[in-house]
């Protein structure tokens, strides 16, 4: 069913996030017919220029991108390419909003969202405008929404008075705070496998599971973000939004139904039992690091200080490996295990659940009693998305001996699941009114909250490992875990 009438007014219509994934994600609702003539884009951006340029801008890298989808894109391209139009304008002058607001008055619709597709800086002060403008009252046949991509913040003091200057324009039913890893279908996954069966959720706590593992493994650099990363880091980057939505889907209790509310609750319960770790705690359980020159699938990497616009003495880190607890009756005593990087191995986003051993054994040399391997179940987030369960089974012969194997479900056997960019289920959301995959101002400051002690202790010094690129980090990544008796899942995705 197509999404209602609407205005979707882009703030940072001409800049990198609407061009490679915003539009993509609306030609590819159009085609699904999940959008119709009823929606209208109004992009706002810095640049000289009229409708024409911004549609201009938009086809040409539609066409680059083209590819074999390019035929039927082109025609959905084409019916929405009509409907996009343009307000050249300063986010911060009230002139903008003035014109905006006439614009909203002749709409067809008074029903509007804005996306926030601006850096960070912009968001307090746009929605401030927005709101003194008038733009985000509602009428029960006009709603105002407004979506805000990451970063929300740069540590729990700033999320939380980003939040509380937003909550006094707007209610929090009116606030879509993007995580794209919510629109990925491997991700929304989770709650499925889980309370979709019984043979998962009935083993899914601190009696069966043994530890888990999060990874979110990239080989890409910095590439031209140089600016924005070595003022961010793989920390801030990474782990209290995208790692932390994969650690609360996995961790969350069951809630009492798919409402926005109800899940939410049961997410913001969850980040909020993260163990807040004293200083000594936070030195002992996470591990930074930074890539040095090398080379990546034959080709020269520069070191993580020669990317421009980075410090030449950076100390920022492209890698980091944590070791959080969280404090449930669910999870006490669980590991959880969570690592990402830039320049690494291969392009690996999975959760790794490792089972209790069985806890007595037949198998083997009645001297060794040796145990079989601990059934796994792996979540392929990213690349060749899927699941696996890892059990054992008898090696066919003549003696007692045992075996992993892997029962293996890949979507791409199934399903066509590759065509998305992950934004079409975040946009839909977002026109049709449903927050269950936008965070809530709770969860944010709960995932904050988790990662400040670990800010709080690489503000005052230290340095990051050095790490070769194309390795799985430094060797204190490795070291993390093994103090435990365990190494990280050796991924075969891909390979
Ligand atoms: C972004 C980060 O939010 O997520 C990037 O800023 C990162 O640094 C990206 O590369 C990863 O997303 P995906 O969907 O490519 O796994």
């Amino acid at each position: 069913k197509p999404a209602p009438p609407v205005t979707l007014v882009i703030f940072g219509a001409t800049g990198d996030l609407t061009r490679r994934l915003l539009m993509p994600a609306l030609i590819n609702m159009t085609r699904g017919g999940m959008i119709d003539d009823g929606l209208s884009v109004l992009g706002i951006g810095i640049d000289e220029g009229d409708d024409a340029m911004l549609r201009e801008r938009i086809g040409s890298f539609q066409a680059e991108q083209g590819g074999e989808g390019a035929v039927d894109k082109g025609a959905a391209w084409h019916a929405l390419a009509e409907r996009i139009h343009y307000l050249r304008g300063d986010f911060t002058a009230d002139e903008v909003f003035i014109q905006l607001k006439e614009r909203l008055a002749a709409a067809p619709t008074g029903n509007a969202a804005f996306y926030l597709a601006t850096p960070s800086p912009f968001f307090g002060p746009i929605v401030e405008k927005l709101a003194q403008h008038g733009l985000t009252a509602q009428t029960p046949d006009a709603f105002r929404r407004i979506a805000i991509e990451k970063p929300f913040g740069h540590d729990l003091e700033s999320a939380r008075a980003l939040n509380a200057r937003i909550l006094a324009c707007v209610d929090e039913s009116q606030v879509y705070r993007i995580d794209h890893f919510l629109g990925k279908e491997t991700v929304q996954n989770i709650m499925t496998a889980r309370f979709g069966n019984t043979i998962v959720e009935s083993l899914w706590n601190n009696h069966y599971i043994d530890r888990v593992e999060i990874t979110a493994a990239e080989t890409v650099g910095i590439g031209t973000r140089g600016k924005f990363y070595d003022s961010t880091g793989a920390l801030r980057d990474m782990v209290p939004n995208h790692l932390f939505q994969l650690l609360a889907m996995v961790a969350m209790e069951a809630p009492n139904s798919f409402d926005a509310e109800a899940i939410r609750n049961e997410k913001g319960k969850m980040l909020a039992a993260i163990r807040r770790y004293s200083p000594e705690e936070a030195a002992k359980n996470a591990v930074r690091g930074q890539f040095v020159a090398g080379t990546l699938n034959g080709q020269a990497m520069p070191a993580y200080t020669d990317v421009p616009d980075v410090a030449p003495d950076s100390r920022m880190e492209t890698f980091v490996a944590l070791k959080l607890m969280v404090d449930s009756w669910r999870w006490a005593g669980v590991p959880f295990y969570l690592r990402t990087g830039k320049v690494m191995t291969a392009r690996d986003t999975e959760i790794v659940v490792t089972f209790k051993p069985v806890p007595f054994t037949q198998f083997g040399s009645v001297a060794e009693h040796q145990h079989p391997p601990a059934n796994r179940m792996i979540i392929q987030v990213q690349p060749d998305e899927g699941l696996s369960m890892e059990i054992v089974i008898k090696r066919p012969g003549l003696a007692v001996d045992t075996v992993p194997v892997s029962l293996d479900f890949r979507y791409a056997d199934r399903f066509d699941i590759g065509a998305l960019t992950g934004y079409e289920s975040l946009l839909y959301d977002l026109l049709t009114g449903d927050q269950t995959l936008f965070q809530r101002a709770d969860g944010i400051e709960a995932g904050w909250a988790a990662v400040q002690p670990f800010l709080d202790l690489w503000a005052k010094g230290g340095a990051p490992e050095p790490y070769e690129p194309g390795s799985m980090g430094p060797p204190g990544a490795a070291a993390l875990i093994e103090r435990d008796g365990h190494a990280w899942h050796v991924s075969t995705a891909g390979a």
